[in-house]
């Protein structure tokens, strides 16, 4: 017995370096998508749904407990006549996005796409007939933005979403219905979403802790998994469970939050993983969804502060926009999106492709880095001078990234103090260094 362990302690040794994520082998597709996700380093987020009509936010069916009749009919009453998919896509083009991700399918079972599965569709239930997401996949690839789909793994209004979950509990659907079938209407919706719109960059999947109190409860993961690996073998999987990374997945997904942080409540115990891309998805205002009441927009300065400490903690920032229900996308929702482009258009090359850099995050900023050059972003340092621990490696010169201008520094133990003219008051002032 003993040594039948033994053996089987080796040879699971022997193929642990291979399989480092548990049997799944990433294809060669994947490993360059994932390289490309990690070098675009910003998307944003679009939740829009019929929910929008009622202007709050995307969990309203659970929250005032609509029974799903009543709720159905808000399709009928949707027709948002100002949507224009192209100045969608080129007001996020603007702002530097580099992929856009949007709800396919959220809680509420409604789904954003003509399906053959379902007659709870914008082609089918609305009087407004188009299917958005053709519209916006198609220009995102003719206006060159990668395309990712949330996915709602949770339903609250059909049968077969079965057993009932911790939310949608008021919703007076029934769940006498068989998993297995809700299992194939996934799985028939996922073909239909990466075999009709082209080339999808990612799937983004959203609600398995809805099952968290049936600790049998066995979504099927592997099978769902490898068969979008198989339709697009260049798709990647993301799945906001908030927990550790599941064999199959591609990046690692944070709510609310950086990675390893949980101010918001969603990531305890959440591991980090250190061979996955991460991203962190975080809302303009409050909510994912519109909500009529929700005013409370985040400045230009926190929002660029939040991706560029993302991208030095090696995260994407996934940015989200809840739309209005007659189409078009909020005002301050666009004011933003046209301030983090200008940004970018002055700082993109200190963030896109980059990695997060050799000085690790701290309260005044956070470095990237491509190659020997390494960006220091300073956002919050209330003084002239910046010690920076640089692990024994040299620097060559210090140039202020904006100006080009040359910053005075001094060799200090294990580091440099860089000597600046001025406290620093720019959103972020980005000092570059040349290391040998
Ligand atoms: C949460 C919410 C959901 C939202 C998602 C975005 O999981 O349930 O409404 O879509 O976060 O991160």
């Amino acid at each position: 017995m003993r040594k039948q362990i033994i053996s089987l302690l080796l040879s699971f040794a022997a193929v642990a370096p291979a399989f480092p994520q548990g049997g799944y082998e990433p294809s060669p597709e994947i490993i360059e998508a994932r390289q490309e996700f990690q070098d675009n380093k910003f998307g944003i987020f679009i939740h829009w749904g019929i929910y929008s009509l009622l202007g709050d936010g995307e969990w309203v069916m659970n929250n005032k407990n609509i029974n799903y009749k009543e709720y159905a009919k808000l399709a009928d009453a949707f027709y948002p006549h100002a949507f224009d998919a192209a100045e969608w896509v080129s007001a996020i083009k603007g702002s530097g996005a580099r992929y856009l991700c949007f709800t396919s399918r959220h809680h509420d079972g409604f789904s954003m796409f003509d399906s053959q599965y379902s007659d709870f569709t914008i082609t089918r239930a609305t009087p407004f007939k188009r299917d958005v997401i053709k519209e916006l996949t198609d220009e995102c690839h003719r206006q060159g933005l990668n395309v990712h789909f949330y996915y709602s793994l949770l339903d609250w209004t059909r049968p077969d979403y079965t057993p009932l979950g911790n939310t949608g509990r008021g919703t007076g659907r029934d769940s006498t219905g068989v998993w297995a079938d809700y299992y194939a209407f996934m799985n028939n919706q996922l073909h239909e979403l990466l075999t009709k719109y082209g080339e999808v960059n990612a799937i983004w999947f959203d609600g398995k802790w809805d099952q968290n109190n049936n600790p049998d409860f066995d979504w099927g993961f592997p099978e769902m998994y490898r068969r979008i690996h198989e339709t697009q073998p260049g798709c990647l999987i993301g799945n906001n469970h908030h927990e550790a990374i599941i064999p199959g997945e591609d990046i690692q997904i944070f709510e609310r939050d950086l990675p390893g942080q949980n101010k918001a409540g969603y990531s305890e115990g959440q591991e980090v993983s250190q061979h996955l891309p991460l991203e962190t998805c975080e809302t303009m205002n409050g909510m994912w969804g519109y909500r009529i009441t929700d005013l409370n927009y985040k400045t230009d300065k926190e929002l660029i502060h939040l991706l560029v400490r993302a991208a030095g903690m090696d995260a994407n920032l996934l940015l989200n926009i809840g739309p209005q229900p007659d189409g078009r996308l909020p005002e301050t929702s666009l004011e933003r999106l046209k301030a983090i482009g200008a940004w970018m258009d002055r700082y993109g090359e200190t963030i896109y492709g980059t990695r997060g850099g050799l000085v690790e995050p701290r309260d005044w900023g956070v470095t990237t880095q491509k190659g020997n050059r390494l960006f220091v972003h300073i956002l919050n340092l209330q003084d002239r001078g910046l010690f920076l621990p640089l692990d024994g490696k040299r620097v060559k010169q210090a140039i202020t990234f904006a100006d080009g201008k040359k910053v005075r520094f001094e060799r200090q133990d294990g580091g440099i103090l860089l000597l600046l003219d001025e406290v620093p008051t720019a959103i972020d002032h980005v000092v570059e260094l040349q290391l040998r």
